[in-house]
């Protein structure tokens, strides 16, 4: 980037954070209105207490504050590395995210499409796009690696289900009967469900209580205190039992 681009980028991220609301609820209407599919992998929940919004688009603002040294947010690039890593997030769905996002940014700024400053935006978000496709593309490689890894999604059939204090105890059994990774306290898995009455999938993110030496998965399913109808760990305390079909993603750290 040239240091005009950077300045450019810099000087708008104050006027972003202070819209941040309004970036981020103008970003993630347009994106999921233009890519339903998407309904699919964001936490529907989310959406609608506004946590996620504001952690992705807060990322972005919080890169282009950094962006002569991003090595600073290394930690931050990792955690939110696994975080995708665990949604089977593709290198090709970033072009899809940088176009919202700059559209959003245009539309709050009150600025054209077609302007230097824009232009510039476009160049951060490139950047940063570059760097978690590679840190994702080698946390991918290494759950292949892994003694019974995998990458993305791995049907599991719930093969028993358990009542314990704080919910419900579901053991997940591979579908294909191979090996899987075995795994400690407070890595977590993605388990994504069908939502009853509506034609998506909702995912959600479960940490082990236990360590994981075996050749299934036990998980527990806790109730959520204000549930919605998208509320992964209800669906699957009200809907789900032994003998039923989970999609699973390999074990990262929290
Ligand atoms: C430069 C681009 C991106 C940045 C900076 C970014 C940043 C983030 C951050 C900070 C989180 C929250 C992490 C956490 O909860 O611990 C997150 C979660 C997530 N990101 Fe990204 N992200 C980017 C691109 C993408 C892309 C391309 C997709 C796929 C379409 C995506 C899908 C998701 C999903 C589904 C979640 C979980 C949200 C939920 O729980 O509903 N992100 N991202």
């Amino acid at each position: 980037m040239t240091p005009e681009h950077i300045e450019l980028v810099k000087s708008t991220v104050p006027v972003l954070r202070e819209n941040g609301v309004a970036l981020t609820k103008y970003f993630y209407n347009r994106m999921l209105t233009n890519n339903p599919d998407l309904k699919n992998i964001f936490n529907m929940d989310h959406q609608s207490s506004g946590r996620q919004p504001r952690a992705l688009a807060g990322a972005v603002l919080a890169y282009a504050e950094h962006i002569e040294d991003p090595s600073s947010l290394a930690r931050v690039l990792d955690h939110i590395g696994n975080k995708h890593v665990s949604l089977d997030i593709q290198a090709d769905q970033y072009s899809i995210v940088g176009e919202n996002l700059l559209h959003s940014i245009s539309e709050v700024l009150n600025v054209p499409f077609e302007s230097d400053l824009i232009a510039a935006w476009k160049e951060a978000y490139l950047q940063l796009a570059a760097i978690l496709i590679d840190i994702e593309k080698k946390k991918y490689d290494n759950l292949v690696a892994l003694d019974g890894g995998w990458a993305g999604w791995r049907a599991f059939e719930i093969s028993a289900i358990e009542e314990v204090e704080e919910g419900k105890k579901f053991t997940l059994k591979p579908q294909d009967g191979n090996a899987i990774p075995a795994s400690e306290p407070k890595y977590y898995i993605s388990v994504k469900v069908q939502v009853p009455n509506h034609e998506i999938q909702q995912p959600q993110q479960f940490a082990f209580t236990e360590a994981q030496q075996g050749s299934d998965y036990q998980i527990v399913v806790k109730p959520e205190k204000e549930p919605t109808e998208f509320s992964v760990a209800n669906i699957l305390l009200d809907h789900y039992k032994v003998g039923d079909t989970v999609q699973v993603t390999a074990p990262l750290i929290g």
